[in-house]
This record gives C-alpha cells, structure tokens and sequence, in this order.
C-alpha cells in the first residue's frame, strides 16, 4: 500500500500514539484506568463532589504531559501533512501532535494545558507543578481542566469539522485508539461508508479492525515508519 497514493488523509488517533513518549494509556496493559476509576474521576459528577482529588490527579497527568517531547510517530504525521491535505482528529488532550509541528489539529476532548473558569469561562495555562486546584486569573473562581469528560458533549465546531474531514478523505488512518469511546470511534465507520480507505496501526485487535481494509499490528512509530518510508 503506497501511502503517496491518496490525496486527502483523515487520521483518527488515540493514547496509543502517545505511549512512546511515555505517557499511559487508557485502556490496555499499564493503562491509567487500571489504577484510577474513570468514573471516579473523569465526569463532572466526580468533579462536584471532589474537585481537590479530581485537580490531585489531573495535577499528575499534566505535570507526565507537560514534560513529554512529541515521539517519531507524531513527527511522521507532522512531516506527511507537509506533501498533502492532512487533518488529524485527536482523542488526546497532550497537544504533541502540534507541538511535533501538525497544523491543522482538531482536539476532540479539549487539551490539558490550561484550566477553565467555572464562572467566566476565561482560560488559563498550567505550568508544571502549579498550585492546585488553581484559581482563575482573572475573577478568582473555582476552575475546571479544560477537557471533556464523561458524559459531556464534544466541542461542536470541532467535532463537525473532523466529519467532514472523514466524509471526503480518501485515506482514513486510525492509530493508537482501542475504539471503544463514542463519538470518536465512528468517524472510521463514515469514512469507510463513504468509500475511502480505512487503515488501522494498532498492536492489539480493535472494534476497528472489523472495518479497517488494512490492519498493521505493530506500534505507532515503526508503523508508520515502514508505512512512509517504504
Ligand atoms: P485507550 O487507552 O482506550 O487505547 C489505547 C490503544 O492504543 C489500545 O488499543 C492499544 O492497543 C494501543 N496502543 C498502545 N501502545 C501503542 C503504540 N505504541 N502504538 C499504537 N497503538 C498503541 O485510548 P483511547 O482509545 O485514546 O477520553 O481512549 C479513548 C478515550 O477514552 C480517551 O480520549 C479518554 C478515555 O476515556 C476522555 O477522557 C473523554
């Protein structure tokens, strides 16, 4: 399969993108939900009823992110959308695919590098080792990290912009996603329903794979790497 042979490319990726630069994954061995309860965690209910634990953990994650570089997968993407129409639509909040260079970037679950404004929505950077839970720069009110959690609806501009990606591509790529969480997982589903190709990197068997026209089982980095180069 000659990646150079399709024009428009949609790519769909996941914490298993990530993994190589050393941040954990979801689901899967060594993945973050073995140890935490998304439940407990993850959704606004957890949040009402303890925003000190749910900021403790994130605190965690954005201090493993913000010291995370951007790993040979990522660089490949970023290099592919150089040479062709390229739009990736992210599952992942650690922003390595822009900070690898991508540029047109849609973060389906919102990124973890600022806090949000429970009262004026106002937007703040973290740094690493902030203090938390963090107030807001501007009124002083609680805040909230700026994700999407459980339960919650994608940002609508955002997610309307990644069907249209995956209704024209030609080449949808899935990579590094166990496929499980929605509304994300279908956008392979409309691609394929609307004849492109539908190409998954994944070591392990996916819900994806069952529609997927190619599966390569391997990592991200060196699946992508004999993908592209040759
Ligand atoms: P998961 O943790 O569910 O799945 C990670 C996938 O990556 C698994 O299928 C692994 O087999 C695969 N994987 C692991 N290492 C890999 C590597 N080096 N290269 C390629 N693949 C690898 O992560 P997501 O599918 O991203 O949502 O999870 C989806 C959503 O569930 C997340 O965005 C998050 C979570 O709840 C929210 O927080 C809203």
């Amino acid at each position: 399969m000659n990646v150079y042979s399709f024009k428009d490319i949609a790519v769909l990726t996941g914490a298993g993108i990530s993994t190589e630069s050393s941040i954990a994954s979801f689901r899967g061995q060594n993945g973050l939900w073995k140890n935490y309860r998304p439940e407990e965690l993850a959704t606004p209910q957890a949040f009402a009823k303890n925003p000190e634990l749910v900021w403790e953990w994130y605190a965690l994650r954005i201090n493993t992110v913000l010291k995370a570089k951007p790993n040979k997968a990522h660089y490949l993407l970023a290099d592919l959308e150089k040479t062709r129409k390229l739009t990736i639509a992210s599952q992942n909040v650690d922003q390595l695919h822009q900070r690898a260079g991508s540029k047109n970037v849609l973060e389906l679950h919102g990124n973890i590098s600022h806090s949000r404004c429970l009262q004026c929505a106002n937007l703040d950077k973290l740094k690493i080792d902030f203090k938390h839970p963090p107030k807001c720069s501007k009124c002083n009110e609680n805040t909230r990290p700026n994700v999407v959690w459980f339960g919650e609806s994608l940002p609508q501009n955002t997610f309307q912009k990644a069907i249209q990606a995956f209704q024209n591509c030609d080449l949808a790529m899935v990579i590094g996603t166990s496929g499980v969480v929605e509304p994300a997982a279908s956008l392979a589903n409309l691609a394929k329903s609307k004849g492109a190709f539908v190409l998954e990197i994944n070591p392990e068997l996916t819900p994806i794979s069952q529609i997927a026209n190619l599966s390569i089982r391997d990592i991200a980095s060196t699946g992508l790497d004999n993908l592209i180069n040759n």
